[in-house]
């Protein structure tokens, strides 16, 4: 059985100059929520292809993904173009461990992302698992002007399904927001923003955290997080962070 399947274009959302969601129809196997596939183009005899998160949930048809356009990068500057019916190629089995069986239980779940690193905390949010797991979800999403911060319809939708058991941060680094904090995700774990902000103290015994997107956001929110008494996740040493880097 081939690799690859051939998937059909439903929809090219242009958000901002630079941020694109595509949604496709293809015969793909079950996925987990929070793994990737990947996405590919044939250019002159020779596929070009890169891993991406699913944002959508797992079984829902088309499958969605969020992307931002690498200046330099042929397969999303290819892909920002597509057009309903157009067709590229999808990995017909997803990958990846930064799945919810991969953190242990805890009260809280924080999810902390960067950019387009949101992406498979939506997939995740979209099913039940999470919401039997933990008694709260914390969504919190840093990037550079407000407007990158995409699905506030799914936000919305998790707020008046789950209420007060759903709580949404948003950091804008580059210029001021009357509804999102300034800043960076790791000096507002350090100074207390954070916690402050969201109403609920991150801290060993209660926290399970995934961080996805700017690999440096995940390094500095490591060693921020790290000075509360947290520390990575790993199956054979129990801790409270799970990470996947984005690039
Ligand atoms: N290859 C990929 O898969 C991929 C995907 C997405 C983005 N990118 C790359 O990322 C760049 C822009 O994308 P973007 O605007 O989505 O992402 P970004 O530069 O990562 O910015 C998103 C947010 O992360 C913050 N950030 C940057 N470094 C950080 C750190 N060390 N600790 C904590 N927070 C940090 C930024 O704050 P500041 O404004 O203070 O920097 C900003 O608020 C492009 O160069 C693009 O090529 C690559």
């Amino acid at each position: 059985m081939s690799v690859w399947v051939e998937g059909s274009v439903i929809e090219n959302i242009h958000w901002t100059e630079n941020l694109f969601s595509l949604r496709i129809d293809a015969p793909i196997e079950k996925f987990k929520a929070g793994q990737f596939t990947s996405l590919g183009l044939d250019f002159e005899g020779e596929r070009i292809a890169r891993p991406y998160s699913f944002l959508n949930a797992p079984g829902q048809q088309p499958i969605e993904f969020f992307f931002y356009t690498a200046i330099d990068g042929v397969l999303s500057n290819a892909m920002t173009n597509l057009k309903f019916g157009d067709k590229i190629f999808v990995k017909r089995k997803a990958n990846g461990f930064f799945t919810l069986e991969e953190v242990p239980d805890g009260k809280t779940l924080w999810l902390l992302a960067t950019g387009t690193g949101v992406a498979p905390y939506f997939s995740m949010l979209e099913t039940e698992e999470p919401w039997e797991r933990f008694k709260k979800i914390v969504l919190v999403h840093a990037v550079r002007k407000a407007e990158d911060l995409r699905y506030q319809n799914l936000v919305n939708k998790f707020s008046s399904t789950y209420h007060d058991r759903f709580i949404f941060k948003a950091f804008v680094s580059r210029e001021s927001s009357a509804t999102a904090l300034p800043g960076r995700i790791p000096a507002a774990i350090t100074d207390g923003l954070l916690e402050k902000s969201v109403g609920i103290k991150l801290s060993a015994e209660n926290s399970q955290l995934m961080l996805c997107g700017n690999p440096d956001m995940i390094t500095d929110s490591i060693a921020a997080l790290k000075t509360k008494g947290l520390k990575k996740h790993r199956r054979r040493d129990p801790g409270q962070i799970t990470v996947e880097k984005y690039w």
